[in-house]
């Protein structure tokens, strides 16, 4: 498909890089471009990416709870995508490892030598049994099968077949060892891939890879780790952070600061997107857009600003937040020479085709995952990590992120694992209202009233992104 990108070169530390839109510092739109155009400062069009769009501003709900439609879906699209499997820092010893599981495919990705990291299948090659059922584990040297006790090192070689003589040769003359999975560390992530042939890691986000590079990632540390099981589609689950839109209803409790309507959409290759939204920033359907209410007030204190006596209103917080983070001492000890001024503010959030959203900021990051379930299309795992940026002493990542006030933010422990469902989602006030909508779609699209069909609109582009590319897929043309 012939399409023409348009990037701005920017420098970052130094150096030029490429960046898939317009100048950074002017890309927010305007009041009154947005309604005539949410993506004039797109590097795609979407219509160019997906000429038959139009066909998903109504869609049949049929695909979200469907048998037949999860089972697509393994075959032809989760094997052949880039997946984010975990994060790097699990892997970061020889010996270290962790379990992936997506549907009903586990995967354990090792570290073999300081400079290789594996992935491979979790079934013994044997008769398929689970190697490890355990997610996490350090200082191994093998696995060994728990039911006859087959064995493989760190890299999947097979090293042991007990009792070897009772095969008949013909038996053991397959490949023994386990199977592999294409594996990459980038970005402090660990992102797999079960194709065979996967198109390279490099080209499938090549339009997002210096933006997310940008965040230093690979120097944060996780402070988060929540696995909440969801009676809900994981496209359904997707769908509640692939757009703005519901924001103002869901979350009435942002508007004094966040600005939920002049959006930046953001379309490139692969099925990734991004939205750029305002923070500290008031949102035009709150009443008030020039006293310093509560929310920016905290803002401003937040970033060592006090808005008693601040020469101005609303409308120059955002502005004075971004200047105070420009000082060299400022209040979160961070080094921001690196960002644009509108990352030091804005939430940037890109999504991840198939299954990851990411809300970004310099102090840190909310990584969500959205996973099948093993057998049930109407059930999913919302994983939800936060990483932190080391950060001043009292300093924490941004508060929506829902890391607890007792949690060590410090980077010295790395937090368990927490496993829950949405009934204790534990998830954060913001997390947890997109949680009940989660349930409340996934069961509401069964209803006879909507005659099968929901319909999307303008604001919910990336959802219509996400299904036509999922479509190609599906239809056998990608991949
Ligand atoms: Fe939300």
């Amino acid at each position: 498909m012939a399409t023409t990108a348009r990037y701005a070169e920017i420098r970052f530390n130094d150096r030029p890089i490429k960046q898939p839109m317009a100048d950074p510092e002017s890309l927010l739109l305007e009041p009154g471009e947005v309604t005539a155009d949410f993506e004039a400062k797109s590097p795609y069009r979407l219509d160019e990416l997906h000429p038959d769009i139009a066909n998903y501003r109504a869609v049949s709900t049929r695909r979200f709870f469907d048998p037949a439609a999860k089972l697509a879906e393994e075959e032809k699209m989760w094997s052949k995508v880039w997946l984010v499997a975990g994060i790097a820092s699990d892997v970061a010893q020889v010996g270290d490892w962790f379990k992936f599981d997506i549907g009903p495919q586990s995967i354990i990705v090792a570290r073999a030598k300081e400079d290789e990291v594996h992935a491979y299948y979790n079934a013994c090659k044997h008769r398929g049994n689970e190697l490890v059922q355990e997610e996490f584990g350090h200082g191994a040297t093998s696995f060994t099968c728990i039911m006859h006790s087959w064995r493989y090192d760190l890299k999947g070689k097979n090293v042991r077949v007990t009792d070897r003589e009772t095969f008949r040769e013909e038996a053991l003359c397959q490949n023994l060892n386990l199977t592999p999975v294409h594996v990459k560390v980038w970005g402090g992530l660990v992102f797999v891939n079960m194709d065979a042939d996967p198109i390279p890691f490099e080209d499938y986000f090549a339009d997002v890879l210096d933006m997310l590079g940008s965040y230093r990632m690979d120097e944060m540390f996780l402070v988060k780790d929540l696995t909440i099981e969801v009676p809900a589609n994981w496209k359904t689950m997707y769908s509640v952070f692939n757009e703005n839109y519901h924001a103002h209803a869901t979350h009435p409790q942002i508007k004094p600061y966040v600005d939920d309507y002049f959006i930046q959409y953001d379309f490139y290759r692969h099925g990734h997107n991004r939205n750029l939204f305002p923070v500290a920033q008031v949102s035009p359907r709150w009443p008030d857009g020039r006293f310093i209410n509560a929310g920016l007030a905290f803002f401003m204190q937040e970033a060592g600003l006090k808005a008693v006596g601040f020469k101005g209103d609303a409308r120059h917080v955002r502005r004075a937040i971004q200047q105070a983070k420009r000082k060299a001492d400022n209040v979160y000890g961070m080094d921001f020479s690196g960002f644009t001024d509108n990352q030091l503010t804005d939430d940037w959030n890109p999504s991840l085709f198939p299954n990851v959203t990411l809300n970004m900021h310099p102090e840190g990051i909310l990584l969500q995952r959205f996973r099948p379930h093993p057998t049930d299309p109407e059930k999913g795992y919302h994983d939800v990590f936060v990483l932190s940026a080391k950060l001043a002493p009292g300093r924490r990542p941004p508060a929506y992120m829902g890391v607890e006030d007792h949690v060590d933010v410090s980077g010295k422990v790395r937090p368990p694992r927490r496993h829950t469902t949405h009934d204790d989602p534990q998830g954060g006030e913001v997390v947890e209202q997109d949680i009940a909508n989660m349930i409340t779609l996934q069961r509401g699209m069964h209803s006879r009233g909507l005659n099968g069909t929901i319909v999307y609109s303008e604001q919910e582009r990336r959802i219509q992104h996400f299904l036509a590319e999922l479509d190609l897929y599906l239809d056998d043309k990608k991949g």
